[in-house]
């Protein structure tokens, strides 16, 4: 596949009613826009065109194996792309629209691009609870795919400035929605022949799907492709559990650990999922050698906050 390395000037602009338009046209052109969700910024194509989608792939080093999770406006056009079982059903109507991606059976003939997929027989399916997303779904009146906009194996992003630390130059627009709500990806679950299975701890705590612990995968044998065991890395090395700094590190914080950032200061962890990617960033841009994070409790919203941050210190 081509370098994309600054092919293109980046521009950021607002998310209003003129730059949602602006976004929509570049997509239905076959381009790649990065979006605002509740969740984390996305980096959003036409799911409909093959081409766009290498765009997508090509702009984030991302490897072909790996599949992107398909935007969706609602039930209707879910029900266009894949298969929707009654413990399907029971999920959407209990959690769209919002930060649940669930893998489902890609229906027989559906306009999906094969490189969406990555040539698999389901498809990932979310309904973004954000009114710019669904805004531009409606205006590129397409289903949108979209991972999360940062080079591959790099911190996701949850405000432009994130987007742009290692998309500058591979692809034409930011939309500016500010920082975003969640601050952690979507939980992804396969659900398949009416059981289901935790593909991705995320935004929505595993116990609040009833999902037993077991049900998680571990990392060697991911079955969602993209939970490789090295992701979500800063350029420098990641020390967890740590409760103390050591000279030439970066302390992320958390609770009575605090840090040269504070992920919260109460132990509060909806807030340190919303800030943990921007911390991330923050001590990547610091000039430390090394970075180190306090100790995270391994309940509700922990375990995800958890899981991204072994991936960061994962050897590379
Ligand atoms: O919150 C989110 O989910 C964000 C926003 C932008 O929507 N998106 C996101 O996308 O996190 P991404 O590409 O970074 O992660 C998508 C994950 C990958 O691990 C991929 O392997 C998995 O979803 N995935 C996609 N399609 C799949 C499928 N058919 N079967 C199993 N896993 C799949
Ligand atoms: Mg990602």
């Amino acid at each position: 596949m081509a370098d994309q390395s600054n092919a293109y000037k980046t521009e950021t602009i607002a998310a209003d009613a003129a730059g949602i338009a602006r976004a929509a046209a570049l997509i239905r052109a076959g381009q790649c826009v990065a979006v605002p969700t509740e969740t984390v910024y996305g980096l959003a194509c036409d799911a409909t065109s093959g081409a766009a989608v290498a765009r997508v792939y090509a702009a984030k080093g991302r490897p072909a194996f790996n599949p992107l999770i398909v935007h969706v406006s609602g039930t209707e056009m879910a029900e266009s792309l894949a298969e929707i079982d009654a413990t399907a059903r029971a999920l959407i109507d209990r959690y769209w629209p919002g930060p649940l991606t669930l893998v489902l059976p890609l229906k027989a003939g559906a306009p999906v691009a094969a490189l969406v997929t990555a040539g698999l027989s389901t498809v990932a399916l979310r309904c973004p609870d954000h009114p710019v997303a669904q805004a531009l779904i409606a205006a590129a009146g397409v289903p949108l795919a979209a991972p999360s906009a940062n080079a591959s194996g790099r911190i996701t992003s949850t405000r432009p400035a994130h987007v742009l630390a290692s998309l500058d130059g591979r692809i034409p627009l930011v939309l500016d929605g500010g920082p975003t709500r969640g601050g952690l990806e979507s939980t992804i679950v396969a659900v398949e022949g009416g059981r289901l299975h935790l593909l991705r701890e995320g935004a929505i705590p595993a116990e609040t799907l009833g999902l037993a612990r077991e049900a998680a995968p571990v990392a060697a044998e991911p079955s969602a492709p993209g939970q490789l065991a090295s992701h979500y890395a800063p350029r420098q090395p990641v020390r967890l559990d740590a409760a103390r700094a050591e000279a030439d590190e970066y302390l992320i914080g958390f609770g009575a650990v605090a840090g040269d950032l504070n992920l919260s200061a109460s132990g509060d962890l909806g807030e340190a999922a919303a800030r943990l990617f921007d911390a991330l960033h923050q001590a990547e841009a610091s000039g430390k050698a090394r970075i180190a994070v306090a100790p995270i409790p391994e309940k509700g919203l922990g375990r995800a906050i958890n899981d991204r941050l072994r991936r960061a210190a994962a050897p590379r």
